[in-house]
């Protein structure tokens, strides 16, 4: 297989396993490109994107707008702070103003779940969703996956905990689908309060007890507390929080094996995990933000591929 089977990367839940095979397999040639000492190529040379952020981002903004400019797309950007969404325009209304301006792909992080695909049936561009709301964030997944198969050899057989808040956490659901479809073993941890009801009846066990997922796990990924999404209190105080499902260093020492610490940014340092952590030789968290680079112009790439494809 040489071409995606979707036009638009909407979720992990979309996609084959053959898509993020071939999602890997077009990043690994990216990450040879992005260590040459010319880190440009023309590949969308005749391609415009626009990057809708309606919600905050530092990491998956900028890694998006890199790997477009290292492709050498057209680049514009939009973000809802100072745009005119607060006059009342509607977000299809907002989309089609841009979109008049010939552009061909969007990237688009929202507040709202299920933006994208509200977005995919309704304008004529290829939708990219760099996250909606507790919803998917699959550039995320894929990044992280990549990851552990560069750490580790591959995915499939491994062993990996999600620990934190899994409710509020896009990065927690995609990663669930991608691992899934990858042949990984899959539990979470955290507080009862911050796991979805759901958890079970989609193949993911429940760990309670931290020191017994680290024990049983290859990689643990640990998760942000998402405050921004809560609206009553889930759990008593920070400090108990990090008690119950911190990890530090003498907790990571203490285990029967060397495991691999990830973390999909920004970390909360002292509390879901400490600094020297998150320093240390066996956590992967600068890999995760370089892998993801590499595995958004994989994406772009393939996606932009389709719409030249469709136009023949
Ligand atoms: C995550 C997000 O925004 O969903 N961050 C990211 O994209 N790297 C996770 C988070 O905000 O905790």
């Amino acid at each position: 297989m040489s071409e995606l089977s979707v036009n638009h990367l909407l979720g992990i839940k979309y996609i084959s396993e053959a898509d993020i095979e071939l999602i890997f397999e077009t990043a690994d040639h990216f990450k040879e490109v992005i260590n040459r000492s010319i880190k440009k190529v023309p590949s969308l040379r005749d391609i415009t994107i626009a990057n809708l952020f309606f919600e905050n981002s530092t990491r998956t903004r900028l890694s998006f707008e890199l790997a477009e400019k290292r492709l050498s797309a057209d680049v514009i950007n939009f973000s809802a702070a100072s745009s005119s969404l607060k006059k009342g325009e509607t977000l299809i209304d907002t989309v089609n103003n841009i979109l008049s301006m010939k552009v061909d792909m969007v990237v688009m992080r929202h507040p709202n779940p299920g933006a994208g695909v509200f977005l995919a049936k309704h304008i004529n561009a290829s939708i990219i969703n760099a996250g909606d709301g507790a919803h998917e964030h699959p550039t995320q997944a894929l990044l992280d996956c990549y990851s552990i198969r560069e750490r580790l050899g591959d995915v499939a057989g491994k062993k990996v905990v999600i620990v934190g808040d899994i409710l509020h956490s896009r990065v927690a659901l995609s990663n669930i689908f991608a691992l899934q479809k990858l042949g990984a073993e899959i539990k979470v941890c955290g507080p009862k309060t911050l796991l979805p009801k759901y958890i079970g009846e989609i193949g993911v066990g429940v760990e309670p007890d931290l020191r017994a997922a680290l024990e049983w796990c290859d990689v643990a990924n640990m998760l942000r507390v998402q405050n921004e999404r809560m609206d009553i209190s889930y759990f008593p105080t920070t400090r108990e929080y990090t008690q119950q499902f911190g990890v530090n260093k003498k907790l990571l020492d203490s285990l029967n094996k060397e495991i691999v610490v990830m973390h999909p940014g920004p970390i909360n340092r002292g509390v879901e995990i400490t600094s020297d952590v998150a320093d240390s030789k066996q956590s992967i968290i600068l890999d995760q933000v370089q892998n993801g680079v590499a595995i958004r112009m994989a994406v772009l790439y393939l996606l932009a591929s389709k719409i030249k494809h469709n136009e023949d």
